[in-house]
């Protein structure tokens, strides 16, 4: 098991190297681009009626976008959070902070991830990585992180891949689905289980789902690749081969959100993973999910500014509303029963 040191400073790499190396997925895209909406030049619509808002497990948000689990533990991660806090709270977005255990580890940094005050009526979900259930985590550890943010959720990230490639990982996922079972079925909130950009197949779904999570968030292929980053930060020669030889693993984006979708019409479901603009978060949403979750341009846009983030924030929900307006619906509801996303 790691130091608090060591978690701390890994948490500052990821940072720095997410935001001056080149590690997105090169050779895999999210498979968005294999779909395209139907043209519609004549909407029944006047633009400034379409609504975006939405809910999620029983929520109110202004528009279905997450700020994806990034980052804490940090002055500099507390300055992006604080960003992004008040981002969501100014559009009324879903966001999730970085792996918390490096403030279970150390309660002085708690702050860095304590978004409630910025952002009181944003939904605010907090982070642990499943396999620290097999290093002496349990339901102690998820109620102190879910208090430190006020949270709305709890998010278990799952990270096989990226435990391989770094350098002393946590390795043991040997009966982590009974104990992810038995935290939902003890929690008060509720559990969301997520990967971090390798994706989840539809049995992996299903076992989750029979386990009592939530809300599953794909997060899939295409977008910010944790192999390549932990190959950047690999002192050994092994291990950044390992990584550089695996950049490029995972089930695309697009793919996992059809996949899931099959086999449960209704688990509330996240898209994530390589998704860049407001079109590609319409397209997810007229597959089949429920929110859109970025990580790697908003973790840009906050480094830059809080203004940085604003536009972005901006941007995304006028690219998604031209996509309503330009396809003749007037909520995402309807464009989730229109039919107008084809394959191409
Ligand atoms: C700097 C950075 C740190 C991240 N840290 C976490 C984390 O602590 N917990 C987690 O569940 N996901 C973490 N992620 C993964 C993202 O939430 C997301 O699943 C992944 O980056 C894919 O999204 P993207 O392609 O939009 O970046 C992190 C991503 C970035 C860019």
């Amino acid at each position: 098991m790691n130091s608090f040191a060591d978690t701390q400073i890994r948490k500052a790499d990821h940072l720095r190297i997410c935001l001056d190396e080149q590690v997105q997925c090169r050779d895999v895209t999210n498979g968005l681009e294999h779909y395209r909406f139907v043209h519609n030049c004549l909407p029944d619509l006047d633009r400034d009626d379409i609504n975006l808002s939405t809910s999620f497990l029983g929520k109110k948000l202004g528009a279905p976008i997450l700020i994806s689990s990034m980052t804490g533990g940090t002055e500099i991660a507390k300055q992006i959070n604080q960003r992004l806090a008040t981002i969501a709270q100014h559009y009324k977005l879903a966001m999730g902070v970085g792996s918390q255990r490096v403030a279970v580890e150390n309660p002085q940094v708690a702050d860095t991830f304590a978004m409630r005050a910025i952002a009181p009526d944003a939904v605010l979900f907090a982070n642990l990585g499943a396999v620290q259930l097999n290093y002496r985590y349990g339901i102690d550890e998820c109620l102190r992180v879910i208090e430190q943010l006020e949270a709305d959720a709890l998010i278990l990230h799952l990270n096989p891949l990226q435990e391989c490639v770094q350098t002393k990982g946590d390795t043991n996922f040997r009966g982590l689905l009974e104990k992810i079972a038995g935290l939902c079925d003890k929690l008060s909130v509720p559990v969301i289980v997520k990967e971090v950009g390798n994706g989840i197949s539809a049995p992996i779904a299903q076992k989750l789902i029979a386990a009592g999570v939530a809300a599953i968030d794909v997060a899939g292929a295409g977008g910010t690749s944790w192999a390549k980053v932990e190959s950047e930060r690999a002192t050994d020669d092994k291990q950044r081969r390992l990584g550089a030889t695996f950049a490029d693993w995972g089930i695309p984006t697009a793919e996992c959100i059809v996949a899931v979708r099959s086999i449960s019409p209704d688990v509330p479901l996240i898209a994530s993973g390589g998704l860049r603009n407001g079109l590609e978060i319409a397209k997810t949403i007229a597959l089949g999910a429920d929110l859109a979750g970025l990580a790697f341009p908003f973790l840009q846009a906050a480094n830059e500014s809080e203004e940085a983030a604003h536009a972005l924030a901006d941007v995304l929900i006028a690219e998604i509303t031209t996509v309503l307006f330009c396809t003749g619906n007037a909520t995402l509801a309807d464009l989730k029963r229109s039919g107008t996303l084809k394959a191409v």
